[in-house]
């Protein structure tokens, strides 16, 4: 017990420090986060999967306000991949029930921050329950003005880049559009983001060094930052680590220094 205060208090300390030193001018416009680790971070501790998946959401409030405090635009996080079907079924059941969970929990402190929920991903999939009441919560907060929050449910990036590949080939189709016209602009307009700002950072715990089908098209220039530690474990002085980190990044875009 004594140690976890002491553990807490060091990492007030270093949240605090850290905290000092972003500079609010630099700040990442859209940061994205895959939440990964949640299963081995059960799994160390002789828990059933699910108990990381509940882990998860703690950190899921945390983030959120930090993201929120600090004034982030848009964070995009990772919920449930395409490939997450592949899964038991009660665990695909379990994740299926936790928007619900999450958001009869924390939609009355998301509307006092004033943010924004949007989702991508295809919504259609997900069961009626859970479709509904993420719908619910677009809808409560769509007059809100503060950050966005853009949850990816049933996400999938080479799904996204198939839809709009399909949506421009009918337009070509019906003479809406010329083949001529199609650019990165006009392809960007097609993605489920295309309302939000270009993604500057991405941030994935639990130590895989991988994208897993997230934001493929969009993450051409982001920066990318990994950590080893797992999502439940995964605190605001970490999230704070990754902004600083990303502010003493030099942002080339294919360009040479500038002097
Ligand atoms: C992330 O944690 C949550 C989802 C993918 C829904 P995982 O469940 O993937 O946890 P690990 O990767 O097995 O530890
Ligand atoms: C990515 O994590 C998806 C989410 C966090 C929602 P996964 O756990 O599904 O990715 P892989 O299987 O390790 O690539
Ligand atoms: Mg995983």
């Amino acid at each position: 017990m004594e140690l976890q205060v002491i553990d807490m208090k060091e990492s007030n300390r270093r949240e605090t420090k850290l905290a000092r030193l972003i500079s609010p001018q630099k700040l990442p416009n859209h940061v994205a986060i895959i939440m990964d680790g949640n299963g081995r971070w059960a799994n160390k501790r002789g828990l059933p999967r699910i108990a990381g998946h509940r882990a998860g959401m703690n950190t899921l409030k945390e983030i959120i306000t930090c993201a929120h405090d600090l004034g982030i635009n848009v964070l995009t996080l990772f919920a449930f991949s395409t490939e997450n079907w592949k899964r038991p079924r009660w665990e695909v059941d379990f994740l299926m029930r936790l928007p619900q969970e999450y958001l009869q929990k924390e939609l009355q402190s998301l509307m006092e921050k004033n943010i924004v929920i949007k989702t991508m991903g295809e919504l259609k999939q997900l069961p009626r329950i859970t479709k509904n009441t993420v719908r619910e919560a677009l809808q409560k907060t769509k007059n809100n003005s503060g950050m966005i929050l853009n949850f990816a449910l049933n996400y999938g990036g080479r799904h996204e880049i198939l839809n709009a590949v399909k949506a421009i080939s009918e337009k070509v189709k019906r003479g809406i559009l010329k083949t001529e016209e199609i650019n990165e602009d006009l392809f960007d307009g097609h993605l489920y983001t295309k309302d939000l700002p270009q993604l500057d950072l991405l941030i994935r715990p639990s130590g895989e060094l991988r994208i897993s089908n997230f934001l493929l098209w969009q993450l051409a220039y982001a920066e990318l930052w990994f950590t080893e530690i797992f999502w439940p474990d995964f605190k605001k002085e970490h999230f704070l680590e990754a902004i600083l980190d990303y502010q003493e990044r030099e942002r080339r875009f294919g360009g040479i220094h500038k002097l």
